[in-house]
């Protein structure tokens, strides 16, 4: 018999599969919500206080004020689903009003604050050992990419458009610039040098991407945040892409055409393991 996970609902600890959601919530309707994904090694939530900035930032974005202890719910939902290597997916919507309309509420009514906890993986020895593949998709996302709102249509579809066409993800390109994958921060490698995308709106201003920059940083690595037109990508020696729930893994295939050498490069290996190192030493993470 499995048990359902603790997750958090409206003030409450419960069972998962004891939380109902009106179909009259705003999320539902109108994907009218914000929400975080935020790693736990070891049992402890990594990089919490910038992941809380950046949802009180989303729900300042969309003007949904909502008074919560974000960082007292994830720590407890962690610690109510037993530890170890987790992360907390964690979502507010404008909540249930009586009827469907476009329009805020005229009404107060509650907002749905939704967290659940999930086993966080490592990834597999073949992904470590030969890389991703992805494609080149345009992104056909609005123009409000930094907020992490759950409207993630285009999202989805890049992604579906990708294992569709035997590959794992898939790579955002807009106005002839790169900016992201389905669900992660991108980087090219060149002549030992990181470059990346800006942080303005057409990317999600992920937190591991600000780990990856930090840690490259600190151990000399060069890196620019910087526009990249389509055609670096051809001329890239790696290519990587970053999120919380894969911390930063090798792109080795792109289009069906192999990156650099086709196998995970060397500046990635070095950054994989600063990685790890870091999380080890902040988390006690056994990876
Ligand atoms: N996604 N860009 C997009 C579009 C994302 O969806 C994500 C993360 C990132 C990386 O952000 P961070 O390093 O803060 O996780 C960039 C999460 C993991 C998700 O939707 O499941």
């Amino acid at each position: 018999m499995t048990t359902s996970p603790v997750a958090y609902f409206n003030g409450e600890f419960m069972f998962l599969d004891a939380v109902h959601i009106s179909p009259l919530d705003r999320g539902f309707l109108f994907a009218d919500g914000v929400y975080e994904v935020v790693p736990a090694y070891n049992g402890q939530l990594f990089r919490l206080e910038p992941h809380v900035q950046r949802l009180q930032r989303s729900l300042q974005a969309i003007h949904l004020t909502v008074e919560h202890d974000w960082a007292q719910v994830m720590t407890d939902l962690v610690a109510r689903n037993a530890g170890g290597d987790q992360y907390v997916y964690l979502q507010v919507s404008r909540g249930a009003p009586a009827v469907r309309d476009h329009g805020f509420p005229t009404e107060p009514v509650p907002p749905t604050v939704f967290a659940m906890a999930k086993p966080l993986k490592q990834p597999s020895e073949k992904v470590l050992n030969e890389g991703l593949s992805a494609i080149t998709v345009p992104d056909i996302r609005w123009q409000f990419c930094h907020i992490k709102s759950v409207a993630l249509l285009a999202n989805v579809l890049a992604r579906q458009q990708a294992i569709t066409e035997g590959a794992d993800d898939a790579i955002m390109i807009r106005d002839g610039v790169l900016t992201e994958a389905s669900a992660g921060n991108f980087y090219l490698v060149r002549d030992g040098e990181i470059y990346t995308p800006p942080a303005d709106w057409r990317i999600l201003h992920g937190i591991t991407r600000s780990v990856v920059l930090e840690l490259a940083r600190a151990n000399g690595i060069p890196c620019h945040e910087v526009e990249l037109p389509v055609v670096r990508l051809a001329s890239a020696d790696e290519v990587w892409v970053s999120s919380s729930t894969k911390d930063v893994l090798p792109i080795t295939r792109v289009d069906g055409r192999p990156v650099g050498g086709g196998q995970p490069g060397p500046v990635w290996q070095r950054l994989w393991s600063l990685f790890q190192n870091h999380k080890r030493k902040v988390c006690g993470s056994a990876w």
